[in-house]
């Protein structure tokens, strides 16, 4: 069929051509800035979910949603070795220089750049070595303590009452935030929690791995009674037929039966592999209806494609130690599973895999989804590894 007319779009936060099976956490987030916005308290959203379930097209939709609203919006994504303070400085001051160019009385936005500089000679920032001008005098003392946990709420502090002064509100929409470290996600809780205290009008949602409501536990015990954390998951059989059947019909094409049930049993309904094994069946395909044996043979190509890529980049990055260390655990099936069960297969003790473990975890690789159990961040990696590695312990 023609591939220019391919409706699937397989790809790290490409927009799905319909997004299927979110409408309940988009009513929340729908329901969260109207709330902030009449100075109503609700919890901020902080979306979980695996590897390529649909979390940055998800928080993406919420953006649009915010702005929608009339929210200024703030998008980021976390990434290993970024500070907070590097990733925010420079976004923080493009809001604040816009709301300075809304017509409005009042100090609040010059204090909020003031504030601004203040934190930028306490963290001591350069962005691409340069430091980050801002044509005004620092409001000494205020965010320049050099502690992130009391400089980040009084910059927040600063930043909510001049989006109030201007009658606007800020959304901040933060992908990849297990990357921050301990003490950044507990000033960004902290900052959070005093927004909350002020009623001021800025909102956090944020996306990251299954990890991220223990890591913020961890950080801040009190971080459950502020944030919601919904749990984005793969979609079920239905939604997944929705997902294939609806783009493909707006160009007249449909679905066999038998080849929806085939594509489920094969992605278990998560999203990314779903536009793959879409996008792959169209282009094998000479006409409608797609069939099993189309599937069957996007499956030949899906596999190798997903191999080479998706999984590939992610096995690269793996330690010989980490590589047996998750060939062990795919031995094991899918999961989750005990690390005792693991350390077993690799006739090793328990206590001495442990580094490797808590390696794994901080790569994002595996989490811990109850106590004393890990899994794979990565849907259908236990299949990969056992492709990749055919024999244990050849890392
Ligand atoms: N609700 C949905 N329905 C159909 N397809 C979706 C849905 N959500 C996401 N997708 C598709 O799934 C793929 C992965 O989406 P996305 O990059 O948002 O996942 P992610 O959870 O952010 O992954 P990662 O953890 O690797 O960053 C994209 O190709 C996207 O088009
Ligand atoms: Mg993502």
């Amino acid at each position: 069929m023609d591939r220019l007319k391919n409706p699937f779009s397989p790809g790290a936060g490409s927009p799905p051509p319909e997004l299927v099976g979110r409408d309940l956490d988009l009513e929340q987030a729908n329901i969260l800035l109207g709330r902030i916005k009449l100075k109503r308290s609700e919890k901020s959203m902080l979306l979980t979910g695996l590897r390529g379930v649909g979390k940055t097209v998800l928080l993406k939709q919420m953006e649009h949603l915010a702005k929608e609203s009339g929210y200024r919006t703030i998008f980021i994504e976390a990434m290993e070795n970024t500070s907070l303070a590097a990733l925010l400085i420079p976004c923080l001051r493009n809001l604040l220089y816009d709301l300075n160019r809304i017509a409005g009385a009042g100090e609040k936005v010059r204090r909020g750049l003031a504030v601004l500089r203040s934190f930028i000679s306490s963290v001591k920032l350069t962005v691409r070595d340069i430091t980050i001008g801002i044509d005004i005098e620092p409001e000494e003392g205020s965010a320049d303590s050099g502690n992130l946990e009391i400089d980040l709420p009084n910059l927040f502090k600063a930043i909510g009452e001049a989006a109030e002064e201007r009658q606007s509100a800020v959304a901040l929409l933060i992908d990849e935030i297990q990357y921050f470290n301990k003490k950044e996600l507990g000033a960004l809780i902290v900052a959070m929690h005093k927004m909350q205290q002020c009623q001021l009008p800025i909102v956090l949602i944020g996306a990251g791995l299954p990890t991220l409501p223990g890591r913020a536990g961890e950080a801040k015990s009190y971080s459950e009674r502020l944030f919601n954390f919904p749990d984005i998951a793969a979609l079920s059989p239905q939604e997944a037929a929705i997902a294939l059947e609806g783009p493909a019909r707006s160009w007249g094409v449909i679905f066999e039966a038998a080849a929806l049930t085939e594509v489920y049993r094969l992605t278990k309904g998560y999203p990314y592999f779903l536009q793959e094994w879409g996008y792959q069946a169209w282009n094998i395909a000479s006409s409608s209806p797609i069939t099993l044996e189309v599937i069957q043979n996007a499956t030949a190509a899906v596999i190798p494609r997903l191999d080479k890529n998706f999984f590939r980049v992610r096995f690269d990055r793996l330690t010989p130690t980490e590589k047996n260390f998750l060939r062990a655990m795919a031995e094991l099936g899918a999961g989750p599973h005990r690390i005792g069960d693991i350390a077993d297969v690799m006739k090793m003790k328990a206590t001495s895999i442990s580094p490797t473990r808590a390696d794994l975890i901080k790569k994002g690789m595996i989490y811990s989804p109850s106590y004393g159990e890990i899994a794979f961040t990565v849907p259908l990696f236990d299949a990969f590894m056992m492709r990749a590695m055919p024999k244990l312990g050849e890392g």
